[in-house]
């Protein structure tokens, strides 16, 4: 490998920026030449490809955000979109490329994969969604968001004596809401992954306020429904209650990445690097229990990831 690119994909996610700086760091120490697209695979099929050295990616390991941006790319969803993006990589020499990004991203970094470019992917989502990494960049700082969140609404919550119904993004995943949802002491979190009965679900929050619990605190992940809808239920079967809804949408994709996802980032995008000069290709990075890790994009675009139960009950336990 002489000449890697590298991209980011999908939903921006704290943290990217560090992963591209040491991607790009790595790259030029082992003697690469180093490429960042712009938007994405969008920029990938337009060409919009330019050279990066030591300096461009200096003063970014604190930036929020993406300095090479982002987007959904439908035409790459295609077969000759792929067959074009490949053919640009092709014609320009780079012989390696680095894909930052969730789910959909590794998708089409499987594609490019297979049609002859060599890829590695890099678990950059809030969303901890992605199989075989313990943890996606972003996702510490998103659940860092949120937790502040949930603080600033318990100070005027149980001044009123209300309840807050929060809800958090995630996708199809409950892993923001679990996480927050023990970190900040949240009396119900509602994930996709257990069913749930929103009879009991008001019934446990009218027996916590008859025992003296007199505000609480709903987190419900985006992939269970939408916070409004489930506060008019609650307050159906509950006519005293009236909570009060929050959705903090896209805030929790903003900010300072955490010194853990910094981390995180420019351990995984070395890493990347350096596994591109061994020769391996079609392959995601993850850190499973302290450890880097590769596995092949057909095994974890294929996975589901597991859901933490045991976290889910403790959370239950601690929240009576
Ligand atoms: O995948 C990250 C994510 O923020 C999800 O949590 C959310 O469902 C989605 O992206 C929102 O997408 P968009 O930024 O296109 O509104």
């Amino acid at each position: 490998v002489k000449k890697i690119a590298v991209l980011t994909s999908g939903g921006d996610s704290q943290g990217m920026n560090a992963a591209v700086r040491a991607v790009v760091r790595s790259g030029l120490y082992f003697g690469l030449e180093v490429f960042g697209i712009q938007r994405g695979y969008h920029g990938l099929i337009h060409d919009d490809i330019f050279p990066m050295d030591l300096r461009s990616v200096g003063d970014i390991i604190q930036r929020g955000g993406t300095i090479l941006q982002s987007a959904r790319c439908m035409e790459f969803m295609r077969a000759e979109g792929q067959q074009k993006a490949a053919e640009i990589l092709r014609e320009r020499g780079i012989d390696g490329l680095v894909v930052i990004g969730g789910d959909g991203s590794y998708q089409g970094a499987n594609k490019l994969n297979k049609l002859g470019i060599r890829t590695m992917g890099l678990p950059g989502t809030i969303d901890n969604d992605i199989p075989y990494t313990d943890f996606t960049i972003g996702f510490d700082t998103a659940v860092n968001v949120v937790v502040d969140a949930v603080n600033k609404l318990r100070d005027t919550m149980s001044s009123h004596e209300r309840s807050s119904i929060v809800e958090v993004m995630g996708r199809y995943c409950g892993d923001i809401a679990l996480h927050a949802g023990l970190a900040s002491g949240a009396e119900t979190i509602l994930v996709p992954e257990v069913t749930y009965n929103m009879q009991e679900v008001a019934d446990r929050m009218r027996n916590n306020f008859e025992k003296g619990k007199r505000h609480s605190i709903l987190l419900v992940a985006e992939g269970v429904g939408r916070g409004e809808d489930i506060g008019k239920l609650i307050h159906e079967l509950c006519p005293d209650y009236e909570p009060r809804v929050t959705v903090l949408g896209h805030i929790q994709r903003g900010g300072a990445p955490t010194p853990f996802d910094r981390n995180l980032a420019s351990r995984l995008g070395d890493f990347a690097v350096r596994k591109l000069i061994e020769g391996e290709s079609g392959k995601a990075c993850g850190l499973v229990k302290g450890e880097l890790v590769l596995t092949d994009f057909d095994i974890v675009v294929n996975t589901k990831k597991e859901f933490n139960m045991e976290m889910y009950e403790l959370a239950q336990r601690l929240s009576q």
